[in-house]
């Protein structure tokens, strides 16, 4: 049993939803957790703490000091104590505090001292759900390393149909099973990895670019985090966000910046991937000012080459570091693909092509080649992109304890 032993907060906050927290509680203990219910004053309004309390056959922790002889409740000790806290079921308000650390109950103050992974589990009607505000809220907290624990359709306390529905108790329960199982072979690994696509500007409104979401780079991310890794992710422009704590976001724009970022990086890393899509080429010189139209003539711009990331690193590597590049062609793919891992001195390179459906660019899939300096070759059906992330990291990490 994956939670057997393990230390469990659980914050319960105002709202319909409490009822299923009895339930979870109870399923937790069957697991083998040990379970410290921290309640909000609205919550109490739901739920007796004479239930949770006999279920989790703890007291309940609501108020900063005991009514009864004025012991405090050390929300530091908690956040010590925990391996984890869940907040099911998270009203709007409580995320709302919990993004903006409010810190006016005993739920709010354990969750600022907590040292363990924090999952929410939302729940309120449908239009507190989408508003703006809410979003916003949850945003915050999933780039501070908040997981928010999806709430399901269906029918709400209103009586009305839509999302808002915390999510049940057996589905919550297996998905903090599930992150109890993930595997921490990356643990004490530093990973640089590149993602998104560079700019490169020609004047002060256009820029020469590419398609790349970052979805690629960031599924790399979330996965060595996710297997315990300390991650550095240089990214390009992007409008996607992260939701693990243990990545580092350094923000660039153009191809100059992020060699910059990663040669100054990559020194202290055990491994580089690099899925960025890097522009080969630049403008000369950068307009200082918007370029007009003139009716009838062409224009020409001068471009000239970009630093190449990837072979300047591994042109430094040195013994012991893992350097991985990915090939994004569009024919004759095999031998590019190897021409380019030469040349840069990878040890492994990932092909990927634009011939193939549902790969490449922007989509939430991708079918890649691993081929590896050794001569391994490896293909892989079209997967998701956090499959092809599992698979990388697999293939590539875990041959290269036996290789290198
Ligand atoms: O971001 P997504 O929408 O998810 O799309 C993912 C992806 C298609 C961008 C990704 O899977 C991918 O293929 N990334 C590499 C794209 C690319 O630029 O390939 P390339 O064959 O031109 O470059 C070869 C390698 O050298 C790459 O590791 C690249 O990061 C690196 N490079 C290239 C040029 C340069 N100046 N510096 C580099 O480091």
């Amino acid at each position: 049993m994956s939670l057997q032993g393990k230390h469990i907060v659980l914050g319960i906050s105002g709202s319909i939803a409490a009822y299923k927290s009895a339930v979870l509680t109870r399923l937790l203990i069957k697991k083998g957790a040990e379970v410290q219910i921290v309640i909000t004053p609205a919550g109490r309004e739901f739920i007796t703490s004479v239930t949770l309390s006999a279920l989790s056959g703890k007291p309940v922790v609501s108020e900063f000091f005991a009514q009864g002889d004025g012991t405090w409740h050390s929300h530091v000790e908690l956040g010590l104590w925990a391996d984890l806290m869940v907040v099911a079921p998270a009203t709007a308000a409580t995320l709302g505090k919990m993004a903006n650390g409010i810190a006016d109950n005993m739920l709010i103050t354990t969750y600022l001292s907590m040292k363990a992974p924090v999952f929410v589990a939302p729940a309120m009607d449908l239009d507190m759900f989408q508003h703006i505000t809410t979003q916003r809220n949850l945003e915050t907290l999933q780039r501070d390393g908040v997981r928010i624990i999806d709430p399901a359709t269906g029918e709400l306390a209103s009586h009305l149909e839509g999302k808002g529905r915390m999510e049940e108790p057996e589905q919550i329960v297996a998905i903090l099973e599930q992150h109890f199982s993930e595997k921490s072979d990356l643990a004490g690994k530093r990973i640089l990895i590149t993602a998104g696509p560079t700019y490169e500007r020609i004047d002060p409104v256009r820029f020469i670019g590419n398609f790349s979401s970052g979805k690629m780079g960031f599924a790399l991310a979330e996965e060595c985090a996710a297997r315990g890794a300390e991650v550095w992710l240089i990214t390009g422009p992007t409008a996607l966000s992260l939701s693990h704590p243990a990545i580092r976001r350094i923000d660039v724009e153009s191809a100059g910046e992020m060699h910059a970022a990663a040669l100054q990086t990559f020194p202290e890393m055990d491994m580089a991937i690099l899925s960025a899509a890097v522009a080969d080429y630049r403008p000369e010189q950068m307009a200082k000012r918007k370029i007009k139209r003139t009716e009838g003539e062409g224009l020409s711009l001068t471009l000239i080459p970009n630093p190449d990331i990837a072979a300047a690193l591994g042109h430094i590597k040195r013994e012991g570091q893992l350097l991985i590049g990915f090939a994004l062609e569009t024919d004759n793919e095999e031998v590019n693909a190897l021409r380019k891992m030469e040349r840069k001195q990878l040890d492994f390179i990932i092909l990927n092509s634009l011939r193939d459906e549902g790969a490449g660019f922007g989509h939430d899939t991708n079918k890649v080649t691993i081929l590896s300096r050794s001569g391994t070759k490896r293909s892989f059906e079209l997967q998701t992109k956090k499959e092809v992330a599992r698979n990388i990291i697999d293939t590539t990490f875990s041959s290269s304890q036996i290789i290198y």
